[in-house]
């Protein structure tokens, strides 16, 4: 039997036919062409002023940070449930990084978590959109501009969520999505900084560009800074995802319908949470087993393998982690955010990949029966 994979996209004709044509005509006066069309249409997508294509999510980050001025000496706040990607900048501009707790539910940033590590010294908060579930956003806005706080909401793995009505990376001062090759929408690498503020972008552009802005002499930098530019071959697949998003976030909520369906008679599982007033994408179907069942996600996971199914665990908590071992920050994250810790051992990502078909997710759905059943 062929193994399940975890993650992956759907390509068809049309990122193929982009790709050739990128190939073949990207170049000489055509060179920036992609990337215009695919920030172009990621605007009209997202009803924001203006999206910027970059190599990954991480470097949006990066460059959000540099453009509020976050430096030394300031503190910015993250879930301590996500992706080190979501961190790490921090690190980049020398700031500190702050991890608050999640949401039982949502698994999100709560915006009384938030609130409670506010110093003076906080600059900036990064919610993340996880999985596809979404933060009470409103409210952890609300308290940001109470504070003067910067929102760069991380919206890496929620394309196609929707918070109130709006679109999951508009809802902060910056927002930033991926392009993963394991994303719902795919680019191969890639990445997004989307905002409304005329200055953020000004800026990114400069940056992204070591340090020439739009029409600057050709060699003539203005400062030291990066070199993040996407690709046309990376713009023209991402173009062509974008022009079939409804259609890649219909069939993500399809695979996620029938995962409910064949589990839904199963006590001490727990699936993504969509709550009132939110679209959940569900980029990957998550489970959390009840602690009392005793099946921790190394055991699951390993489990799931011998039956030839891939899975992920449930991120650690980033103040966990070797990388931040011995900080203050993460010491104290330790003890305070208890629903971080207390969900993490027990969550995994099953098979979430847009070639999922009715018949691997039954495969997937007998096996953790299997599992929950001691007959494994
Ligand atoms: C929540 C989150 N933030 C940021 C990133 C970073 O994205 P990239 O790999 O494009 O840098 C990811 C990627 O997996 C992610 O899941």
């Amino acid at each position: 039997m062929e193994r399940i994979p975890v993650a992956g996209p759907w390509i068809t004709d049309r990122e193929i036919l982009y790709v050739s044509e990128a190939a073949r005509s990207a170049w000489y006066h055509g060179a920036n062409e992609f990337q215009s069309r695919f920030e172009q249409a990621f605007c009209e997508h997202l009803h924001v002023r203006h999206a910027l294509a970059l190599p990954s999510c991480t470097a949006a980050i990066h460059l959000a940070l540099c453009a509020l001025g976050i430096r030394a000496g300031d503190e910015v706040v993250v879930p301590d449930i996500t992706w080190i990607a979501s961190a790490a900048p921090v690190d980049y501009v020398g700031a500190t990084v702050v991890f608050a707790d999640v949401d039982p539910e949502t698994w999100c940033l709560t915006p009384e978590a938030f609130e409670a590590v506010i110093t003076s010294r906080t600059r900036a908060v990064i919610p993340v959109d996880l999985y596809g579930n979404m933060p009470r956003l409103d409210v952890i806005s609300e308290i940001a501009r109470a504070h003067s706080i910067a929102v760069i909401e991380d919206a890496a793995e929620a394309i196609g969520a929707e918070y109130l009505g709006r679109r999951a990376g508009s809802l902060g001062d910056v927002g930033t999505f991926s392009f993963h090759g394991s994303k719902t929408l795919t680019a191969g690498e890639g990445g997004m900084l989307v905002t409304d503020r005329d200055d953020i972008a000004a800026r990114v552009r400069v940056l992204r560009d070591h340090g020439r802005a739009p029409g600057d002499p050709m060699f003539w930098n203005r400062e030291v800074a990066f070199k993040y530019r996407m690709s046309s071959l990376q713009a023209a697949l991402g173009l062509a995802q974008l022009e079939r998003v409804k259609e890649l976030v219909t069939r993500k909520r399809q695979i996620f319908d029938w995962y409910r369906a064949e589990l839904a008679e199963l006590a001490g599982i727990t699936l993504n949470a969509e709550p009132v007033g939110t679209v959940n994408p569900y980029w990957m179907v998550t489970a959390i087993f009840d602690s009392n069942l005793g099946l921790d996600k190394q055991t699951v996971a390993t489990m799931l393998s011998r039956d030839g199914i891939d899975s992920r665990p449930f991120f650690y908590p980033l103040s966990s982690l070797p990388a931040y071992q011995g900080r203050p920050e993460a010491l104290a994250a330790g003890s305070r955010n208890r629903v971080s810790y207390a969900l993490s051992p027990w969550g995994i990502n099953l098979p979430s990949g847009l070639n999922m078909t009715q018949e691997l997710v039954k495969r997937v759905c007998i096996s953790l029966k299997a599992i929950l059943a001691g007959t494994s």
